[in-house]
């Protein structure tokens, strides 16, 4: 019989919790237009991590950061300060959480596109089609000279990357884009 109420009791975690995203997530769609609170797997930020050489005290943005684990890993391999905007509640508190005692983090629930991103050393974002070129005139007003631009799975548009990768995995072999602000072949 305690089972049963076990997996009762389970199922409604399960339920409540499925809720509780679906609120988050829909709630602030007017200002991801489209970018869901998904995260990126490892394979795919060991790729990008590889891919570039930063050294310790630059600073690294995640533009929609999601549950913080492209800035724990960021802060963990290169010593960086790692910045993070989330405007989802459910993945703000999440990365908050999973953060906990990782030197160099820090979490803005914020909305990004209200933030002014010149302290930038390196962008990093995954966000939906529909905001590239919007995304692309804030960055070219707002970064300075030599700052990295990473996107994954979407280009930006007007800019031409340095690199594109794909990640050796069968399920996470989208394409990453790299970008550098006012390299003459980005802008
Ligand atoms: C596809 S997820 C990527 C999460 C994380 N960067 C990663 O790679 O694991 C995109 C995230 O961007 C957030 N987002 C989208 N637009 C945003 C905005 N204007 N301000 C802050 N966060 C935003 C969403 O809530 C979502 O969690």
């Amino acid at each position: 019989m305690i089972w049963i109420w076990i997996l009762l009791l389970l199922f409604a975690g399960l339920f409540a919790f499925k809720i509780i995203y679906t609120i988050s997530v829909v709630a602030v769609l007017p200002y991801t237009q489209g970018a869901l609170f998904v995260s990126t797997a490892g394979v795919r930020i060991n790729a990008i991590l590889d891919a570039l050489n930063l050294n310790q005290g630059q600073t690294v943005l995640d533009l929609g950061c999601g549950d913080g684990r492209m800035l724990r890993a960021f802060a963990r391999r290169f010593g960086v300060n790692a910045i993070g905007y989330e405007i989802n509640p459910l993945a703000y508190f999440k990365a908050r959480i999973k953060s906990l005692g990782t030197r160099r983090i820090r979490i803005r629930w914020q909305n990004f596109w209200m933030a002014n991103l010149s302290e930038a050393d390196v962008i990093v974002c995954y966000l939906f089609p529909d905001v590239m070129s919007k995304l692309t005139a804030k960055l070219r007003s707002e970064l300075h000279p030599g700052t990295i631009i990473v996107s994954c799975n979407f280009a930006l548009p007007g800019f031409v990357p340095q690199n594109i990768i794909y990640p050796k995995s069968s399920r996470h072999s989208d394409p990453i884009y790299f970008y550098r602000v006012n390299d003459k072949r980005s802008s």
